[in-house]
């Protein structure tokens, strides 16, 4: 398929008000995203939030199709919750851990994440243990062979870390992972919208995304996915009555789908736009849309290496649309200041964000920059101007 620029900023509204290089953090949404998610909202308030949400069953309903045939699962095997942070941890607190189990994770693992590990590692005494990286910066898939032993319980990777354009090679961990018989948890926040994504080719059995980022959804949303067949086997840490039904005064049932992982309450509005914005990236084709956001970013990268001063830190064999910078001389936050004023929008990555990484680079924040379809090279263009007048001082 071939891309159509024009169309993508027509149905962007927020291009026309900024130049949004902050698709990392939260991307513009489209116009049929924010349509539909409003139209709900309208209809809560029009005819009340539980008949809202009978009228509108079925486009519910349709969310679930949308994000399985968006990651190639089976609807039972995706889970509808808050964010991404949530669905990682709704999967990783069912898992048990002993004293001197291994969890072998990736050095640009998530803060959250990290945090979380802490403190099942804390709580059971099982132990974590970072996966070297390779020469390229990637995860290292000859040192995780070698760490594999009966006691690695987990593999709990980024694909896409927070920090930089570093992609993992999440189907190559999940060949070994396979091989070995050990549980795959892949954190595929950053990484699902932005490229093609395939459960079954990567050999996960647990991934977590939301809804914001790459995908384009509106914010508070994301999703669970759980291999069939485990996620009977995971009990998970907190129930309410719709995970779970109760059945006699003394016990309940959990229910036997992913949806166990979700909660009764939810927000309806956004987990209708979530859909949309899911339907919208099939409907543009994720291959045509990933070749574009690589060029972009290939661009950006280019014309900032030629600017003075200026390093940019992106490591990987493959490098994907977030497009990480230093200025000597210049705070990250100072030139997030100073392009907020042209209305261009860049985030900072700090160091407690992806800790072990950064400590490793001895870097402590950088100016994160990160690309969408919809930006346009004119748009690159204006920005690195923008970097290249601040950077001379
Ligand atoms: C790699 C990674 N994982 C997880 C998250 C958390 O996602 P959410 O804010 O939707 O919980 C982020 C957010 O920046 C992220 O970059």
């Amino acid at each position: 398929m071939t891309f159509d620029l024009q169309r993508a900023r027509a149905e962007t509204p927020g291009c026309r008000h900024v130049l949004h290089f902050n698709n990392a953090g939260s991307s513009l949404m489209p116009e049929p995203v924010l349509a539909a998610t409003i139209a709900h909202l309208q209809l809560e308030a029009q005819i009340g939030g539980y008949e809202a949400v009978e009228q509108a069953s079925e486009t519910i309903d349709r969310v679930y199709d949308a994000a399985a045939k968006l990651i190639h699962c089976h609807r039972d095997e995706i889970a509808i919750v808050e964010n991404a942070t949530r669905a990682w941890d709704m999967a990783f607190y069912s898992l048990p851990f002993k004293a001197g189990d291994r969890i072998l994770t990736a050095m640009a693992e998530y803060a959250s994440n990290y945090i979380a590990l802490l403190q099942v590692a804390k709580k059971t005494g099982a132990i974590i243990e970072p996966i070297p990286n390779d020469a390229s910066g990637q995860l290292s898939l000859e040192a995780l062979r070698s760490m594999l032993d009966e006691r690695v319980k987990l593999i709990a990777i980024t694909h896409v870390p927070t920090s930089g354009g570093l992609v993992n090679p999440a189907a190559e961990v999940g060949a070994i992972a396979r091989e070995a018989g050990v549980l795959y948890l892949l954190d595929a926040c950053q990484s699902v919208g932005q490229m093609p994504i395939d459960v079954q080719r990567i050999g996960c059995d647990m991934l977590s995304t939301t809804g914001r980022k790459y995908l384009r959804g509106p914010r508070g949303t994301g999703f669970l996915y759980v291999r069939q067949g485990l996620i009977e086997q995971l009990e998970p840490v907190m129930l309410d009555m719709h995970a779970a039904e109760w059945v006699t005064r003394d016990s309940y049932e959990i229910r036997p789908d992913a949806r166990r992982f979700e909660n009764w309450e939810t927000n309806y509005a956004g987990k209708i736009g979530l859909g949309v914005a899911i339907e919208y990236a099939l409907q543009l084709d994720l291959e045509t849309t990933w070749r574009r956001i690589k060029t972009l970013a290939y661009q950006l990268r280019t014309r900032l290496s030629t600017i003075p001063g200026v390093i940019v830190h992106d490591r990987g064999v493959i490098q994907c649309g977030i497009v990480t910078f230093t200025v000597d001389g210049v705070e990250p936050g100072t030139i997030q200041q100073q392009l907020a004023a042209q209305h261009m929008n860049i985030s900072v990555s700090q160091r407690n964000g992806t800790r072990l990484d950064l400590e490793a680079r001895d870097i402590t924040a950088m100016v994160r920059s990160s690309v969408h379809y919809y930006n346009s090279e004119e748009e690159i263009e204006r920005l690195c101007s923008s970097i290249a007048r601040i950077a001379e001082g």
